[in-house]
């Protein structure tokens, strides 16, 4: 499983429901990444989507203790119930994309997170762990810092230490 997600210099990734930043080269990375993959995903990530529905040419796996199953969408109630969903799931990665709760949740099951570090400090009420304090994961890769609208930013890769 691998952990996908754009965080702010403090670590925040959302406030009020939605996303920090709106970064065309990340979206784009985004979904060049996931298309065809299976994405997991928090009941509120997926109430933040375009019209609340789910990711078109995924497998969408959504985590609710109390929601039902819409189409396209397949319900998980807990983290066991993901885990024996994907006993059998033929696709070639498994990406986590949120929100706050569901990365906390699966990070444990992550084998490699795929950051989006943006220079700037918008405020946040959503937030990913700091994986530079956590002696668990190491930097394995990083790339050239890039600039869109005049936000810096990385694409930046970690693994297990
Ligand atoms: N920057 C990024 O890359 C990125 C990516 C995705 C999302 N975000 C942002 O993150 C924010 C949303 O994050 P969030 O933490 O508030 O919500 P979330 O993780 O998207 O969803 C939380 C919901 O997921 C369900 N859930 C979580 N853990 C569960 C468990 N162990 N068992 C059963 N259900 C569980 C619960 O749904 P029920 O209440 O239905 O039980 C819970 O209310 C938004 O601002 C969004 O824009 C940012």
């Amino acid at each position: 499983m691998v952990a996908i997600v754009a965080v702010a210099e403090n670590w925040g990734i959302g406030k009020d429901g939605q996303l920090l930043f709106s970064i065309h080269q990340d979206m784009r990375r985004f979904r060049t990444l996931t298309s065809y993959m299976t994405v997991i995903m928090g009941r509120k990530t997926l109430e933040s989507l375009p019209g609340g529905k789910p990711l078109p040419k995924r497998r969408n796996i959504v985590l609710s203790s109390r929601m039902e199953p819409t189409e396209g969408v397949e319900i998980a109630h807990n983290i066991e119930e993901i885990l024996s969903l994907l006993a059998d799931d033929p696709a070639e990665e498994i990406y986590v994309m949120g929100g706050g709760q569901v990365y906390a949740a699966l990070l444990p099951h992550c084998e490699k997170v795929l950051l989006t570090k943006v220079y700037a400090s918008p405020e946040a009420d959503a937030f990913f762990p700091d994986l530079d304090a956590d002696p668990a994961w190491k930097i394995e890769s990083e790339s050239e810092l890039l600039e869109e609208d005049g936000l810096k930013f990385q694409f930046i890769d970690y693994v297990r230490a």
